[in-house]
């Protein structure tokens, strides 16, 4: 493909349908990098395609992130090094967001590190609702500048579509966000349930008035699908209740271990999430809206 654009869109390992994907939006070519381990476990990599001049745009879903860090930290810095014009990322899945606070004496507070190793080696960044909680916005953590794909009005015209007289479950307060947001669009009530984490795994939460949800499917609705207990208990609360098997929809679909297993043997019915990062449940398609952010960031 001519490549009149200036634009040329590398995938880091893994994220080859979404560079591609981004590349037809765009108009824009697709370049080659190659990526490898030496035997030893460091990372060779090498811009196949020249990038001098051209505006660079890296993909990389971050839900591997020590593995997809170095990579990433690598291409784009040599990006640059090379004569780039301009290096974004685009990372539907935002790692490193979780750890936003000292919890205890001694902790790294790991998503004000890892913005600060990226921030220096690229010009801005598209993602899809990063996991906001005590930090406002990237722009406390990030030097860059950075647009928000909400993934909110997909997931709620997917409810439309296929669920008939939704109820929204949000199984903790920070899920408040993004459940409020999907019910306004999807024109369905709402509730978001009490949630007590005692570990990794280790999770209860209960719904203070269960008599709003009689009569409807309920969708429970989460940002981060990690490995599933918050759904787990809250799915398992649910049917407890006497409710119908719930409907899970992730926007991440991080499935750490046997998460999606795990979630489909608690009792749901379906678990549905966005390709965000490449699943076999990524029924809801963000990359038409993720490709509309980057034009916007490449024009700018
Ligand atoms: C936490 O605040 C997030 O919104 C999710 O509820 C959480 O990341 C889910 O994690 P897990 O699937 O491990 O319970």
């Amino acid at each position: 493909m001519s490549n009149a654009s200036g634009v040329l869109v590398f995938a880091l390992p893994g994220n080859e349908a979404l560079a591609a994907a981004l590349a037809r939006a765009l108009h824009a070519a697709t370049g080659e990098l190659a990526v490898r381990r030496f035997p030893d476990g460091e990372t060779y990599l090498r811009f196949v395609t020249p990038v001098k001049g051209c505006k660079v745009v890296l993909a990389c879903s971050l839900h591997n992130p020590d593995a997809q860090a170095m990579p990433l930290l690598f291409a784009a810095a040599t990006a640059k090094e090379l004569g780039a014009a301009a290096v974004g990322l685009v990372t539907p899945y935002l790692g490193y967001m979780r750890q936003d606070k000292r919890f205890n004496d001694g902790e790294a507070v790991t998503s004000a590190l890892f913005a600060r190793l990226l921030s220096p080696h690229i010009d801005w960044l598209v993602t899809v609702d990063p996991h906001l909680h005590r930090w406002h916005s990237l722009d406390d953590i990030y030097s860059v500048p950075s647009t928000v794909v909400p993934a909110a009005p997909l997931l709620a015209a997917w409810i439309k579509t296929n669920i008939p007289s939704p109820v929204l479950i949000g199984p903790d307060a920070e899920s408040e966000q993004w459940v409020s947001a999907v019910a306004r669009e999807a024109g369905a009530p709402h509730v978001v349930l009490e949630k007590i984490r005692r570990g990794d795994r280790d999770v209860s939460v209960s719904i203070p008035d269960p008599q709003v949800l009689r009569g409807r499917t309920p969708v429970l609705v989460d940002d981060i699908i990690s490995t599933g207990r918050t759904m787990i208990a809250a799915a398992k609360h649910a049917l407890a209740q006497g409710l119908p098997a719930p409907v899970c929809i992730g926007v991440h679909a991080v499935f750490a271990g046997d998460a999606h297993e795990a979630l489909l043997a608690a009792g749901a019915a379906r678990v549905v999430t966005t390709n965000t990062i490449p699943q076999k449940t990524a029924a809801i398609d963000i990359n038409a809206v993720v490709a509309a952010a980057v034009a916007m960031q490449l024009a700018g």
